[in-house]
């Protein structure tokens, strides 16, 4: 198989958006266990979910996260440890969710807004029935990056419209997603209420401080998400052969390098010694496109999260960074 593919088990977490309704599975092209083509159709509203190339589509490609799938389809192995053979995506995962292979194993674990799988191939590893959600067909960039993992599955939804029976899962992270959706806060009680009742979440937001929207990024954002998107991304490319080793002297200097950072919108991440320059240059690119392409980017307080997550039935729970909003907790 040249990428991830559903399986039956699924249906154990599988629920129609809005309504919760079970959905029966009807294939009409499979590989052994493994379906390729067919319907989810739900036993309340009749309505036809399609199963195309193997993940189950409660969305289609065209919606605000659309830059993403353009994105993570073009990067898809830019950020894969797998592929930079540096434990970048992995540290960043154990740190940000406190999460080893032993809990996961075995277990119903959701990748709330996967994009390309950087996060979702390492909770594979594991041995997890790794569930990669995204409301982009990214979903189709992850499903190549996890096609080595039989119990991986992908589903194209909205984490603010779950898909699955509510506290079906044992443990659910959302990394770098929940600023980018038309109402963070709604994300936030989301990804709680797909997790069981003990079972675990972790979650990593962008932090809003008095200053953030005053960083040039968010300054000519108005103006670049509107642009056609393939233009932007021509536009990005053709100049970071001027951009990238201009900012890579300017960001390096004292005082200056951190004014500059916060008045130039370009990622050149000069801090990031394990990357070669070459990998610098291509994190770059897309981490520029990033910046300045979704649709929404609202940043939250970590008072913010914590005042959503009073709200929930999350029992504990702990910021393990402010800057960004890192919190994991416990339903
Ligand atoms: C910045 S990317 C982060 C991807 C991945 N978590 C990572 O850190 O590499 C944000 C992702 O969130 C997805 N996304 C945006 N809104 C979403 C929603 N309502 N439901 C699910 N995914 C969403 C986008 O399509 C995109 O792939």
């Amino acid at each position: 198989m040249t990428a991830a593919v559903m399986r039956e088990e699924l249906l154990e977490v599988l629920a129609e958006p809005k309504t919760g309704a079970p959905l029966a599975l009807e294939v009409q092209r499979h590989d052994g266990d493994q379906i390729i083509e067919g319907h989810l159709t739900s036993s309340a509203t009749d309505r036809r979910y399609p199963i195309v190339r193997g993940i189950p589509r409660f969305a289609g490609d065209d919606n605000y996260a659309a830059s993403f799938g353009e994105q993570w389809n073009d990067f898809r192995e830019t950020q894969l440890d797998s592929v930079t053979g540096h434990p970048a995506s992995e540290n960043r995962f154990r740190n940000e969710t406190g999460w080893q292979d032993e809990q996961l194993a075995d277990r119903w674990v959701l990748d709330a807004g996967c994009g390309a799988g950087r996060f979702a191939e390492i909770a594979a590893r594991s041995g997890a029935k790794l569930v990669g959600l995204d409301y982009s067909n990214a979903v189709d960039a992850a499903a190549r990056t996890l096609r080595a993992y039989p119990s991986a599955h992908l589903v194209q939804g909205s984490v603010l419209e779950p898909p699955f029976k509510p506290g079906v899962f044992d443990y659910a992270y959302c990394i770098g997603v929940i600023q980018h959706t038309p109402d963070p806060e709604l994300a936030v009680e989301q990804v709680v209420r797909c997790v069981k009742p003990d079972g675990r979440f972790a979650m990593t937001i962008y932090a809003r401080r008095p200053w953030t929207k005053l960083n040039a990024k968010y300054v000519i954002r108005p103006i670049t998400k509107k642009m056609p998107r393939p233009v932007l991304r021509r536009m990005i490319k053709a100049s970071m052969p001027i951009l990238f080793p201009v900012t890579d002297r300017l960001f390096r200097l004292p005082v200056v390098g951190k004014v500059a950072r916060f008045t130039i919108p370009v990622a050149n991440y000069v801090d990031r010694e394990d990357l070669t320059r070459e990998q610098r240059y291509e994190e770059c690119v897309l981490d520029t496109i990033d910046m300045l392409s979704p649709t929404y980017d609202s940043p939250m307080t970590w008072g913010e999260v914590e005042s959503v997550l009073r709200q929930t039935a999350a029992k504990a729970w702990r910021f393990n960074s402010r800057v960004p909003v890192n919190v994991i907790g416990t339903r």
